[in-house]
C-alpha cells in the first residue's frame, strides 16, 4: 500500500456519549444488540487446511524474508526505480523456491521486464480461478528514524526489522513459500489461481500490475476473487475494542489532486492593489479547509464495520454501534473529531504545496497551490469537483485537474461470498478465531487496477498490528 495506514478509531470519546438521554429506548436496543448475527464461522464451505510447520521449514521462511529485505527495490517515483535490485529480486525468487519455478503444474510469466504473473493449474477447469496480488517494489528509506540500517533484515527480540517487511515482502514471500512448501506436501488444487506479484505498486502499478491485468485480459479471465495488501489484524488500535480484530478492506478511497492558480497583474509593493495573487488564493483554500466535505458515515462499509464489531465494544459503546439507525448521527460526529477516523467518514482535502512571490517588495503575478482530495466510497470524482468548485466560488482561481481516480467499488461481504467468507475462515483459523468485519482502505494498491476482473476485491494482510506499530 502506498504509505499504507490503518485506521483508529475514537472511540475513547464515545464514553460522553451516554449523556445523551438513551432512556426507554433501552431495552429494544439490547434486544437489537444480542439478537446482531454472530460473526463466528458461519461458512458452511470447504475447511481450511491445518498448517503445521517444522522448525526447519520456519527457518526457511525467516532466511527467505530476511534475504528479500536485503534487496533494495526500491522506487523514488514512476521514472525512477532501482531496476537493478528488481532483476535481483527474479533471480532470488527463482534460487529460493525451486519447487514453485519447475512445477508442471505452474506456469511462470515475466512480466513488463520486473514484474511476475504465476498460473497454478487446477485439477477442476470448470471452476473459476482466484487470484493473490503482492508487489516487490518499496518506499524510499531515509537513514533517519531506524533501530538497524533498513535494508539488513536484522532480527530483534524475534521480529525482523527493515524496509518493506511490513509492506509488502512478507506477502510476497509468504505467498511464495507457502506455495513451496504445499508443493512438496504433494499439494493439487482443485481450483486454477494466479500469482501476481508487481514491481512498482509504490508508483502507480502502472507498468506491473496494469500490465498483468491486460495480459489476463487479452486470454479472456475472469476472477473469482483478488486478494492483495491491506488492512490488518488489529490489536488494541481501535479503542474501546479489546479483542484483535481483523478487518478485509473491501474498498479503497478514490482520490484527486487539483492544482489551483490565481493570476494577477504584477506590481510594486509601494503601490500594492486591494487583493493580490496571494491574497485570492489564501482566502481559496482557506474555505476549503473551513468548508470539509460532508461527512458520509453511513453510505460506505464503515456502519458495516461498526455494527459488526458491535459486540466487541464494552456497555454502553456495543448498544450504540448496534443500532447505528438511531445513534449515528452522534456516533458519525464523533468520528470526525480525530484525523484517523474522520478519513473514513468523509472525503478529505489536504493542502499540501503552496507557491508564490520572490522577492520582498515585488508583488507577484502568479501564485498556485496544490490540494489533494481522497474520496470517500460514497462520493465520485465529478461530484467532489462541483463541491470543490462552489466552495472556492471565484472565477479568478484557476481549477485544473492533476490527476483522479474514482473510489473502488465496494466489494460484496455477505454469508453466500466465497472469496470473503474463505478469508475469513482462514483468518480465523489462523489469528485464533479474531472476529472479522468489512473496512476500508484509505490507501491505494496494485488490486485497484483489477476492477474488470472481478466484483470481490478484498485487501488484507496477515499480521497482527498494535498501535504502536502503525507508524512503522
Ligand atoms: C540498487 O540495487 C543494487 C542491488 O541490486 C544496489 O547495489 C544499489 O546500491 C542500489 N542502488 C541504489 C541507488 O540504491
Ligand atoms: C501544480 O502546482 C505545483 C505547485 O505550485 C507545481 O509545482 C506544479 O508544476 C503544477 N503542475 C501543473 C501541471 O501545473
Ligand atoms: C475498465 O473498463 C472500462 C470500460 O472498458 C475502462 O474505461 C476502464 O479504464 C477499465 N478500468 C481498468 C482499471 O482497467
Ligand atoms: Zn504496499
Amino acid at each position: 500500500m502506498s504509505r499504507a495506514r490503518c485506521w483508529r478509531g475514537a472511540g475513547g470519546a464515545f464514553l460522553g456519549l451516554l449523556l445523551c438521554g438513551v432512556g426507554i429506548l433501552v431495552a429494544a436496543l439490547l434486544l437489537r444488540t444480542f439478537t446482531l448475527p454472530s460473526n463466528r464461522v458461519i461458512w458452511q464451505g470447504p475447511a481450511v487446511a491445518e498448517v503445521v510447520f517444522t522448525s526447519e521449514e520456519r527457518q526457511l521462511l525467516k532466511r527467505a524474508l530476511v534475504g528479500a529485505v536485503r534487496i533494495p527495490t526500491v522506487s523514488v517515483s514512476e521514472e525512477e526505480q532501482n531496476y537493478t535490485a528488481l532483476a535481483e529480486f527474479g533471480e532470488y525468487i527463482r534460487k529460493v523456491f525451486p519447487r514453485v519455478f519447475s512445477s508442471s503444474i505452474i506456469k511462470h510469466e515475466v512480466v513488463a521486464e520486473f514484474s511476475h504473473l504465476f498460473t497454478v493449474q487446477g485439477a477442476d477447469q470448470s471452476l473459476k480461478p482466484y487470484m493473490i496480488l503482492a508487489h516487490l517494489d518499496v518506499v524510499p528509506a531515509p537513514p533517519e528514524g531506524w533501530d538497524v540500517p533498513p535494508f539488513s533484515g536484522e532480527e530483534r527480540d524475534g521480529y525482523i526489522y527493515g524496509r518493506g517487511t511490513l509492506d509488502d515482502k512478507s506477502c510476497v514471500i509468504g505467498v511464495l513459500q507457502a506455495l513451496e512448501l504445499m508443493l512438496k506436501r504433494g499439494y493439487k488444487p482443485k481450483r486454477s489461481f494466479y500469482i501476481g506479484l508487481g514491481h512498482d505498486e509504490e508508483v502507480s502499478g502502472h507498468n506491473g500490475a496494469m500490465k498483468i491485468v491486460e495480459r489476463l485480459q487479452s486470454r479472456g479471465v475472469k476472477l473469482l476473487f483478488v486478494l492483495d495488501e491491506g488492512l490488518a489484524v488489529l490489536d488494541g488500535v481501535i479503542q474501546g475494542v479489546k479483542r484483535p480484530v481483523a478487518l478485509i478492506g473491501t474498498t479503497e478511497k478514490g482520490s484527486i489532486t487539483l492544482n489551483l492558480t490565481v493570476n494577477q497583474p504584477p506590481g510594486h509593493s509601494s503601490m500594492p492593489p486591494e487583493e493580490t495573487s496571494i491574497g485570492i488564493l489564501s482566502a481559496a483554500v482557506s474555505r476549503l479547509e473551513r468548508n470539509p466535505l460532508p461527512n458520509m458515515f453511513g453510505v460506505g462499509p464503515e456502519a458495516s464495520m461498526f455494527e459488526q464489531l458491535a459486540g466487541e465494544f464494552a456497555f454502553p459503546l456495543n448498544v450504540m454501534m448496534a443500532n447505528l439507525w438511531l445513534f449515528s448521527p452522534i456516533i458519525s460526529r464523533v468520528l470526525e473529531r480525530t484525523p484517523s477516523s474522520n478519513a473514513i467518514v468523509r472525503t478529505t482535502t489536504a493542502i499540501t504545496i503552496f507557491n508564490a512571490g520572490v522577492k520582498s517588495n515585488v508583488i507577484p503575478r502568479m501564485a498556485r497551490a496544490t490540494v489533494n482530495f481522497r474520496i470517500h466510497p460514497g462520493q465520485t470524482v465529478t461530484e467532489v469537483l462541483d463541491i470543490v468548485r462552489n466552495t472556492i466560488s471565484d472565477e479568478r482561481v484557476e481549477i485544473s485537474v492533476l490527476n483522479s481516480f474514482d473510489p473502488l467499488p465496494i466489494s460484496p461481504f455477505d454469508e453466500s461470498n466465497f472469496g470473503y467468507q474463505t478469508l475469513q475462515r482462514t483468518i480465523h483459523s489462523v489469528f485464533s478465531a479474531a472476529p472479522v468485519a468489512p473496512g476500508v482502505c484509505i490507501g491505494n494498491t496494485d488490486s485497484r487496477h483489477f476492477v474488470n476482473l472481478t466484483d470481490s476485491i478484498y485487501r488484507f494482510s496477515p499480521f497482527k498490528m498494535k498501535s504502536e506499530d502503525l507508524s512503522r
